[in-house]
């Protein structure tokens, strides 16, 4: 059961009924005080660089907590595109070799896949494609070959809501020698992600939707074995042995002798990706949402509750008559249905305070642990009448 705590937390469930995690988490009041704290502790006494350095070493323990990883595995950045795009360009990958993507994919892998084609990274980007808002194992079976040095495959599709069998793709990946790098941006904080057992090489997620905090922090996991395939695009201050958050971590003074810029040393774990300074603000809101996400075992949730929420929502919509771009059977907490008009349909339910998301041709709904059935009859109820109008 749902603790009505729960909700009391999230204040924008007093006016909204609030079904569009995919697209950005409401804010849970302790993620609103973290963040009005830290700027007010700015203003008062200066910068807050220590608490924001503390949270970013935070994060990285409950964020290892949450996929069942170590947390010397994990690394931060700004966002999720500035993420993959650094840690893809850095892996060491033979330039006669071939990418495999999803087209069921976020764009921006795509687009990051593309890019290390056109600068003469690999030789080729293949697309395994669908039709049905799902893609067979087969699809991937013909086209990861011995030549393949990344597969690159969102855990759960942005627009279809599919689940990707990421095991079974790792397990493809690895028998010809590939790593597997999945964008899991949908997945981490709804559902259980356990990272060792999916036997992925690179995880990545970001802060602003299921995680329920504020733009600007991302964060990944690269298995140990992977980080000497990687050699960073560029480095900083951050990115050696000897910086000042490897002192704080040593216990020592972070500025009480110089930087050596006479050599190379990069830090031996993932940090090497921290270049320079995050938006320690974004680190602050991210540790209380993961706080809030794990207290609440949010993806504990997940089987008995919101999964159950958004198979109750897709018969709901079925019976309405609307027809699923999600598979029926392979579904997670997205829920998508074809529409001529969803720009339509979304301002009309704005107009009740009930937020879901329009995309190209589809209405996306995307419930949390938070929700509860009165969320999807209000919505189901509201939705008849506009369908039945438009
Ligand atoms: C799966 C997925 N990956 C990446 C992004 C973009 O991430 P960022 O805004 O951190 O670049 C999105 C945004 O909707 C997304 O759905």
């Amino acid at each position: 059961m749902l603790s009505l705590d729960v909700r009391s937390k999230i204040s924008i469930l007093v006016d909204y009924v609030y079904l569009d995690n995919a697209s950005s988490g409401p804010l849970p009041s302790p993620v609103v005080n973290s963040v009005s704290r830290f700027i007010r502790l700015w203003e008062s006494r200066g910068e807050p660089w220590d608490e924001g350095l503390d949270s970013i070493l935070n994060v990285r323990v409950l964020f290892s907590r949450l996929v069942n990883v170590s947390s010397d595995e994990v690394v931060c950045f700004p966002g999720v595109t500035y993420g993959l795009g650094y840690i893809i360009s850095s892996l060491e990958v033979k330039r006669d070799s071939n990418i495999v993507v999803s087209s069921l994919n976020f764009p921006t892998s795509i687009i990051i896949a593309r890019s290390m084609a056109s600068r003469g990274l690999v030789r080729e980007v293949r697309v395994a494609t669908s039709t049905n808002g799902d893609i067979d194992l087969s699809v991937y079976e013909k086209l990861i070959d011995d030549n393949t040095s990344i597969v690159l495959v969102d855990h759960v599709g942005w627009l279809s809501g599919h689940v990707t069998d990421l095991r079974e793709i790792a397990r493809i990946a690895h028998s010809h020698g590939a790593i597997i790098v999945s964008d899991a941006f949908h997945s981490i904080g709804v559902l259980p992600v356990d990272a060792k057992s999916l036997d992925v090489d690179i995880l990545i997620t970001g802060s602003y939707k299921w995680l329920m905090s504020i733009h600007g922090a991302a964060v990944a996991y690269i298995r140990r074995e992977i980080l000497q395939s990687i050699n960073p695009a560029f480095s900083g201050w951050l990115s050696v042995e000897d910086s000042v958050i490897q002192r704080k971590i040593r216990g020592e003074y972070e500025f009480s002798r110089p930087i050596d810029t006479s050599k190379l040393e990069l830090s031996r774990d993932p940090t090497r990706l921290e270049p320079g300074t995050l938006p320690l603000i974004s680190f602050v809101a991210l540790e209380e949402a993961l706080r809030f996400i794990i207290e609440n075992d949010a993806p504990g949730k997940y089987s008995n509750h919101t999964w159950r929420l958004a198979e109750y929502l897709a018969e709901e919509l079925e019976n309405m008559g609307l027809q699923l771009y999600t598979p029926r059977e392979n579904h997670s907490a997205i829920i998508t249905f074809k529409h001529k008009n969803p720009e339509s349909i979304v301002r009309e339910l704005e107009k009740y305070k009930i937020r879901v998301a329009a995309r190209p041709s589809l209405v996306r709904v995307s419930p949390h642990f938070y929700n509860n059935k009165d969320d999807i009859d209000k919505l189901i109820e509201k939705l008849a009448g506009i369908v039945r109008r438009l």
